[in-house]
């Protein structure tokens, strides 16, 4: 089956979680095209993704950025994340999950993570970029790849079981919005030492120094019930992915590589939360 089918097959199966971006109708799918009642109409792209963002992307993360996340993602930086959110979801009582990775980039960390699980699960990757989108749908099958923007997500209310946000903005209100009533938003960001050998050699010494506490006082105002997880790991860079680890980052950008960096550090927080 073409990848453009096997899309449509999974959006198919689930157009009950979907809504219109433009008029928030429900949404059918005929052949290779999603349409709402009012007739808004989005076409599946060949490669197998669809595309919910009028506007075009923005520029900042692009396709390079995308496959050196991706090389290293692959190559095993993320896996004791995986490993720890797969089973912080096994612990969880979803029988059969609805998964959201919101801001999922290249589409590793879902692809990983589901893949880990000890359930069945339908996992739905959403990125404005579609750059990223792109790369995900490349690589990975199995998943919905959907270009969209996370404070006006083409998704019906509560229908969520599980929302990923690792790594990228967030928007509380809506996520609240998307949740099921049990549902929980397992929301992973930095701590002070993650990926310090980069930062040591981008930042002066005092923009080095970062803090999440404002990150985390304001998840606080929208969501009772955290549960905060430290992971603290030094991952071993393999030599074919070092100048792959310096492109993945924001931080580098416009800056050169001064030394290849041989171990890096993963510190960070997973925050679990309820509505
Ligand atoms: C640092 S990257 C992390 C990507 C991925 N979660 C990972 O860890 O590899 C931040 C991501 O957030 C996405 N993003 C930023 N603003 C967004 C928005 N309003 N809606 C959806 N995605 C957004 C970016 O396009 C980018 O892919
Ligand atoms: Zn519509």
């Amino acid at each position: 089956m073409k990848k453009i089918e096997q899309a449509a097959q999974l959006i198919e199966q689930n157009k009950s979680l979907f809504i219109c971006p433009i008029c928030r109708g429900e949404m059918r799918v005929e052949n290779t095209s999603v349409i709402c009642t009012s007739n808004h109409q989005f076409d599946l792209a060949k490669k197998g993704y669809i595309n919910f963002y009028a506007k075009s992307s923005p520029k900042d993360y692009d396709k390079k950025l995308f496959e050196a996340r991706y090389n290293v993602i692959q190559k095993g930086m993320y896996d004791r994340l995986h490993q720890k959110i797969a089973d912080i979801i096994d612990a969880l009582d979803h029988r059969s999950a609805t998964i959201f990775d919101l801001g999922c980039g290249e589409g590793s960390h879902l692809q990983k993570i589901t893949n880990k699980l000890n359930r069945s699960s339908v996992g739905i990757g959403m990125d404005i970029a579609k750059d990223g989108i792109l790369t995900a749908a490349k690589y990975h099958q199995g998943q919905i790849w959907t270009v969209a923007d996370l404070a006006k997500s083409p998704f019906q209310s509560g229908k969520t079981d599980i929302l990923l946000n690792i790594l990228s903005p967030a928007n509380y209100q809506e996520f609240k919005r998307l949740l099921h009533t049990d549902g929980h938003l397992i929301k992973v960001i930095p701590r002070s030492n993650y990926l310090q050998e980069i930062r040591e050699q981008v930042m002066d010494e005092k923009q080095q120094s970062y803090t999440n506490t404002e990150v985390l006082e304001h998840i606080k105002q929208h969501f009772e019930n955290l549960e905060v997880q430290t992971i603290h790991y030094q991952w071993q860079v393999p030599p074919d992915v070092r100048e792959d680890l310096w492109n993945m980052t924001p931080l580098t950008w416009g800056k050169e590589i001064k030394q290849p960096i041989e171990k890096v550090t993963i510190d960070l927080e997973i925050i679990i939360a309820q509505k």
